[in-house]
């Protein structure tokens, strides 16, 4: 139920900080270290290749998981799009994992993948939302988010709550590979899930942000570098399926080869700068939207803030970041939504989970 809440997608924005420490809690272990079904890790190990097939927000997270599972565990990561991936699909390595990643466990296009890789006699791993989804019967593993039901359209909590196991999965393989983190997952995500809380208490300047640069515009761009790249794919989305402003995310450096033609007086450019080895690279990438009339909003971290900056979020590991940085672009995608009289919890023409091919 949606208690006092005006609407499922703000109570659920805000369950986030909970869901973070309820999914610590369900994977540790009784000396409160975190761990994975040893067969889960074992199929890891054993893998030479992951491939991630997910969609949508699922994809989205997807993106980011291969940096979690690269950069800690140090096996090669391939993230497709699942209504791609099963005509399409890539010369695949010698002992490949699948993991699909589906909130709802039912989506008709990674089922249709699941179907053809378990024929090929791979092994599969679902993580979802949903104890006894189809996704989850049919693969060989599976990973329980456990964010509690999802009622909104717009995916919020599955997709932080999808990082948190992404991240920790990343962290059990690592060190049952013998690779030392630089930090202790534990702690970091406490950390995440306080920064969430700060920013579901700035709920004021976000629904300004939205007020002030979308409240009229057609359209508007995320751009972001790395996995605040990620992020402002997310940040579109999220904006597009429930406002039903014209959004993009862009890799910040790519704007200028052909969609900066776009940039008009006024456009809003909401980027996203949590990445000090590309701060300035960003920050450069803002300067040249500017210059042509744009409207910028810049959501930076603590340490990385610069003047003029619009929003400033929490510092929390630099890797962890699209945990708490989605939080302004789902509230601000939510407000909004709400200045232009959508219906947020019912966009047109969606259904929460997408069972047709
Ligand atoms: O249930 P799934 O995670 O498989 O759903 C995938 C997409 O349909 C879903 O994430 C969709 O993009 C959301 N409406 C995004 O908010």
């Amino acid at each position: 139920e949606k208690g006092t809440y005006p609407h499922y997608m703000l109570k659920e924005i805000d369950e986030q900080p909970l869901v973070m420490r309820k999914i610590v809690q369900n994977y540790q272990d009784e000396n409160g270290a975190l761990e994975v079904d040893s067969d889960i890790v074992k199929a890891m190990n054993n893998a030479d290749r992951i491939y991630i097939i997910a969609a949508g927000t699922s994809y989205h997270a997807g993106l980011v998981g291969k940096q979690f599972i690269e950069k800690l565990a140090e096996i090669p990561v391939e993230v497709h799009i699942s209504s791609e991936f099963g005509y399409n699909m890539p010369l695949l390595s010698q002992k490949p994992l699948f993991v699909f990643i589906s909130q709802s466990g039912e989506t008709a296009d990674s089922r249709q993948v699941l179907v053809q890789v378990k024929e090929m006699g791979h092994k599969a791993l679902t993580i979802t939302n949903v104890a006894g989804s189809t996704l989850s019967r049919e693969a060989d593993y599976t990973l329980l988010l456990h964010a509690g039901p999802e009622i909104a359209v717009a995916s919020t909590k599955a997709y932080t709550a999808q990082l948190a196991v992404l991240a920790i999965l990343a962290d059990v393989t690592a060190k049952s590979r013998g690779i030392n983190a630089e930090f202790d997952l534990v702690q970091e995500l406490g950390i995440v899930a306080n920064a969430m809380e700060v920013l579901c208490d700035a709920k004021e300047d976000f629904e300004s942000i939205a007020r002030e640069y979308l409240a009229v515009t057609r359209n508007c761009f995320f751009i972001g570098r790395g996995i605040d790249f990620y992020v402002g794919l997310e940040g579109a989305l999220k904006l597009k399926e429930i406002s039903y402003i014209q959004a993009e995310g862009f890799a910040g450096g790519e704007l200028k080869h052909g969609t900066i033609a776009l940039i008009e007086e006024g456009t809003p450019v909401i980027a996203i700068a949590t990445q000090d080895f590309v701060n300035l690279s960003i920050r450069g990438n803002v300067k040249e939207v500017a210059a042509r009339g744009a409207n910028p909003c810049i959501i930076s971290m603590e340490g990385l803030e610069m003047d003029g900056d619009r929003f400033v979020i929490p510092e929390v590991n630099s890797l962890l970041t699209p945990l708490i940085s989605v939080i302004p672009m789902q509230l601000i995608s939510y407000y909004a939504a709400l200045h232009r009289d959508c219906d947020v919890d019912k966009p047109r023409n969606l259904a929460k989970s997408v069972t047709v091919e």
